[in-house]
């Protein structure tokens, strides 16, 4: 940040609640240019333009952020953009800054952004500078100086899409409003920009049985549809959003619940090609109305906007199912990682749920270098954690102020920094996060009674099986239960990571402990989680949290109890360790059967019945083509995914090793099963590539490694380990 701080925040001088301001200025110069730059931050989202072309490639800059501490600045060279007698514009959108509480949480958080602006107002921030030859600069800051017009896109909102008019100018515009807000919350970019990347075509365009026309995509993904229109003066034609077909074939989108998801075009009479800005959908499927033109499919392009992330992880095998499946978790890892790591893109929530984020990042961090997305994410958490350790539900947080805190949500705090440090090896993220652990635990202890945590406020294991899936989603598992586990797992890595800072951590060992032998008293007789107690995620948790007694005499239970029925029962907590628990105490084939399953419930159903993204419930679209109720059914929830990092783990057998983390040391240890003849798999580290790939043919498996340079590997097979070196190893 060089000159921004020299600038006014700005808004409209005039109320256009949801609608988007212009703020524009001419500007001049006579000599030679050495460089330009525009930096520009909101408290909404914005778009530059300079002589109507774009600058930079990033959307919805600058980005999600708990604003009352940080804002980002985004700034861009436009060297190449200036003349000398050039017109520059800002638009400026309410973006995440306004209405992003749903409906059904409540209003607007009390905690205002600014005294300055209200709950629903968008304001920006921006200097160009402009360095000349001669070594003399000029600084056009936001103020007063700039004329503030209601723009084309008469509404525009996250969850409601927008309206644009291409008829409409400002019949009076006005000087911009300079308004108080301090700029210390101004901070450079931290996380990365959201940008555009795929371009879909159109697949197929469907008359539906209700005679609607609707394209699809032949993708469910989060973006938006760039168009070529022509019309007639005052036409509107409007696109709505959708991920699915309902059983009959009609578009469908009740799941969106209120978010109008729309995008409403008036056109002017002039042939234009519309790329929107300032707003997502999650959507397959489009229903178009009002196109007088006629529907040609090569006037409609889907653009996927995601974060600016470098893939890392590819995983292969000899079942195609099962790479229709890791394919889904790469779109639904997309279509979340929008500058935060949201529930879902495409209903009235689209928020940063915590406890999401903590079952899925594992397989994120070997999928994508994330490192600098939870980076900023993190950051926000620890802003947004209540000074007595409470940490809200979703980060940023919009909600009312008591919800929070839930087990196994809250516990990104200790899951989130710890992933990070493994899969990219520093510490610095450990250090910065550490106060955070503490206070976390420092809160659940306030609880605590005997060792237990009762009675606090859970979502449990969130949408498991152990009761009926249409029943209420936080019951079937017992919620003490999980979240006494859950804190000593988070109290696991706050350990861990007072002892990487160097520091001493006796008083949480002896709380943990405490707290491990409650739960064997309350919860377990022997290795075993007792009757009144026993689900699958009981058995998972206390498994693989080192809490029981006697792991393998709980791992059995848990084989006993998904080979009785067939299947898994485990919601969002169980999830994410259910095969790991089987697989390590010698239950692959259990695994492998579960993962290969494709009857419901299983991952493979979603595949099965044309899933093309992760869906919420394991039962979001039944196999008579009836759906999960419209309540909270979202196609696009990247959760069960978190299949994944087993997949790389142990169907591949990459493992970190905690003593040298970032894969500085790997553990080589893949698991074979006779229905499949090749595993492949590679994660790209700090370091470089590392490959793990097997082939059975004829009974006899290949294993190739590839360690990459100034790394170690330990290889484990067949109860036997050898230790490798940099290069390409094979074994049989
Ligand atoms: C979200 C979830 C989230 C949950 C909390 C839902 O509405 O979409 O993914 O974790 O609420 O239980």
């Amino acid at each position: 940040m060089k000159h921004i701080k020299e600038a006014s925040w700005i808004r409209s001088p005039r109320n256009f609640l949801g609608s988007v301001t212009t703020f524009t200025r001419e500007i001049s110069f006579d000599k030679d240019i050495k460089k330009a730059y525009l930096e520009a931050s909101a408290l909404g989202v914005y778009a530059a333009y300079i002589n109507g072309k774009k600058v930079g490639d990033a959307y919805l800059a600058p980005g999600w952020t708990e604003y009352a501490e940080r804002i980002q600045v985004e700034t861009c060279d436009v060297t190449a953009m200036l003349t000398g007698r050039d017109t520059v514009e800002i638009e400026l959108a309410p973006g995440w800054k306004c209405g992003m509480s749903p409906a059904w949480a409540g209003n607007i958080k009390a905690k205002p952004v600014s005294p300055s602006l209200g709950a629903c107002e968008a304001a920006a921030i921006f200097a160009l500078t402009v360095e000349f030859t001669d070594g003399s600069e000029q600084v056009f800051t936001s103020g007063s100086s700039w004329l503030a017009e209601r723009s084309k896109y008469l509404e525009s909102g996250i969850y409601d899409g927008y309206v644009y008019d291409a008829n409409f100018t400002d019949p009076e515009p006005l000087p911009a409003q300079e308004i108080f807000h301090t700029k210390d919350t101004l901070v450079d970019r931290i996380g990365e920009r959201i940008t555009a990347h795929e371009r879909l075509p159109v697949k197929e365009i469907i008359i539906t049985p209700k005679g609607e026309t609707v394209l699809d995509f032949g993708q469910n993904m989060t973006g938006f549809i760039e168009f070529r229109i022509k019309g007639k003066k005052g036409e509107r034609a409007l696109i709505e959003h959708g991920e699915v077909l309902d059983k009959d074939g009609n578009f469908y989108r009740d799941n969106l619940r209120s978010a109008k998801a729309r995008a409403e075009f008036v056109c002017d009479g002039e042939e234009r090609l519309m790329t929107p800005e300032h707003t997502f959908f999650g959507f397959r499927y489009a229903r178009l109305t009002g196109w007088s033109d006629g529907i040609k499919p090569e006037n409609f392009t889907a653009v996927v906007v995601h974060s600016e992330l470098r893939r890392t992880g590819y995983f292969e095998c000899s079942d195609e199912r099962v790479n229709k499946l890791f394919g889904n978790i790469i779109w639904g890892q997309k279509g979340n990682f929008l500058d935060v790591p949201t529930d879902c893109p495409q209903r009235d929530e689209r928020l940063g749920w915590t406890g999401d984020a903590q079952v899925f990042v594992k397989t994120a961090s070997y999928n994508f270098d994330v490192e600098r997305f939870f980076e900023k994410w993190l950051a926000d958490l620890r802003t947004a954690q209540r000074p007595w350790g409470g940490v809200p539900h979703v980060i940023p947080d919009v909600f009312d102020p008591d919800m929070f805190s839930s087990a196994a949500w809250a516990d990104a705090v200790t899951v989130c920094p710890w992933q990070m440090h493994l899969t990219y090896g520093g510490s610095e993220i450990i250090e910065k996060s550490l106060d955070s652990m503490k206070r976390w635990i420092g809160y659940i202890d306030m609880f605590i009674r005997d060792g237990i945590w009762r009675v606090g406020r859970h979502f449990g294991d969130w949408l498991n099986l152990e009761h009926d899936s249409n029943g209420p989603c936080d019951v079937g598992v017992d919620k003490d239960l999980i979240a006494t586990a859950f804190y000593i797992y988070s109290s696991e890595l706050l350990i861990k990571s007072i002892e990487l800072c160097g520091g001493d951590a006796e008083e949480y060992k002896a709380n943990r402990q405490r707290s491990i032998e409650a739960f064997r008293r309350e919860y377990m007789v022997g290795g075993k989680i007792r009757p009144e107690y026993e689900t699958q995620t009981a058995c998972v948790l206390a498994s693989h949290f080192g809490i029981s007694p006697d792991v393998a005499e709980t791992a059995a239970q848990l084989n006993d109890l998904v080979t009785a029925c067939g299947h898994l029962k485990t919601g969002f907590v169980g999830t994410p360790y259910l095969l790991h628990v089987l697989s390590d105490n010698g239950y692959a084939e259990t695994a492998y059967s579960l993962v290969l399953r494709e009857e419901y419930p299983s991952w493979l159903f979603s595949v099965k019945m044309g899933a093309t993204t992760i869906w919420e419930h394991w039962d979001s679209l039944r196999a008579d083509g009836s759906m999960w109720s419209i309540g909270m059914n979202s196609f696009n929830h990247y959760a069960y995914g978190s299949v994944a990092d087993w997949l790389y783990g142990d169907a591949a057998g990459i493992k970190t090793d905690e003593s040298a983390p970032g894969f500085k040391h790997i553990i080589f240890a893949p698991l074979t099963d006779g229905r499949l003849s090749y595993v492949k798999a590679s994660i790209e580290s700090r370091y470089g590539v590392i490959g793990s790939e097997w082939h059975t043919e004829n009974g006899v498996t290949e294993y190739t490694f590839t360690v990459p340079e100034g790394c170690t590997a330990s290889v484990i097979l067949g109860g036997k380990t050898a230790e490798i070196g940099p290069g390409v190893h094979k074994f049989n």
